[in-house]
């Protein structure tokens, strides 16, 4: 497995392995990886001939005042799992060589990214089309993959890969969870034992609206308040926004 920090080898690389008329596979990370990120690989090992993963904690994907700083970070252990998960390429870039001096450019997707988590964080999804672009151009993957569990920058990011003629395969990976129901996330870390005995109520939250639905109740209204009802048992519990949407929005 190679572990790649400069961004002109990684280019250098993959335009390499693209006129061998090899397949690159892109896994785009932050890091502080576990089984969800590790599952996306599985999906395009048989797909591609090669695999990057990248590792960038960006900088432009948090507002002012969001946990950038401490954002978990185990670049040792990322390694290790990428190397038994049989990744081939690890990208690992530095910010100030991604984002360079003076840099005045950014990718902005206008329908997705407005609503719902881009209302309480407008300048997000603008951090996180820009540097996926930017991954794109300096990796060449013939197929990316993201992860269901960020439904909205699936949407964003399916857009953008449209609108601007990246001819990329996007491939979409399941909700990789817990045992408890409880979705994967790097920041499940922050969580006491308290705030992730309550962070369950998300879960049944989800489950009750699709056993709802199952159960032909489909007065979207009186879902949502039973899933509101779930969400709100969890003291700790501060809810955002619930919504039930068509998946194309
Ligand atoms: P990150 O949160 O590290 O997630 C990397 C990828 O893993 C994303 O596509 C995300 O949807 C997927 N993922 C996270 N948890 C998952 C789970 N439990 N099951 C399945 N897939 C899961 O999302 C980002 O990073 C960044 O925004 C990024 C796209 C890398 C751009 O910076």
């Amino acid at each position: 497995m190679q572990v790649i920090h400069s961004v002109d080898e990684m280019h250098r690389i993959s335009e390499k392995l693209r006129s061998e008329g090899r397949t690159i596979g892109l896994v785009p990370t932050m890091g502080s990886l576990h089984q969800g990120h590790l599952s996306l690989v599985d999906l395009v090992k048989d797909r591609a001939d090669t695999i990057i993963l990248s590792i960038f904690i960006n900088p432009t994907q948090f507002a002012p005042g969001e946990d950038l700083e401490k954002y978990p970070r185990d670049l040792d252990r990322d390694l290790n799992l990428c190397k038994d998960r049989k990744v081939d390429i690890v990208f690992v870039p530095e910010s100030k060589n991604i984002y360079l001096e003076g840099h005045s450019t950014s990718v902005i997707e206008e329908r997705f990214s407005s609503g719902f988590c881009g209302l309480s964080r407008p300048s997000h999804f603008q951090g996180v089309t820009t540097v996926c672009a930017k991954l794109f151009n300096i990796c060449c993957p013939n197929i990316v993959v993201f992860g269901q569990k960020d439904a909205q920058q699936v949407l964003v990011l399916k857009q953008m890969i449209k609108d601007l003629n990246f001819p990329i395969e996007i491939i979409i990976g399941d909700i990789f969870r817990e045992d408890d129901g409880l979705a994967m996330s790097s920041r499940n870390a922050y969580l006491t034992r308290e705030q992730r005995k309550d962070a369950l109520f998300l879960f049944q939250s989800l489950q009750e609206g699709k056993n709802l639905l199952e159960n032909g109740i489909f007065e979207i209204e009186r879902i949502e308040d039973k899933m509101r009802e779930l969400i709100n048992k969890g003291k700790l519990l501060n809810l955002e926004y619930l919504k039930i949407v068509n998946r194309t929005l």
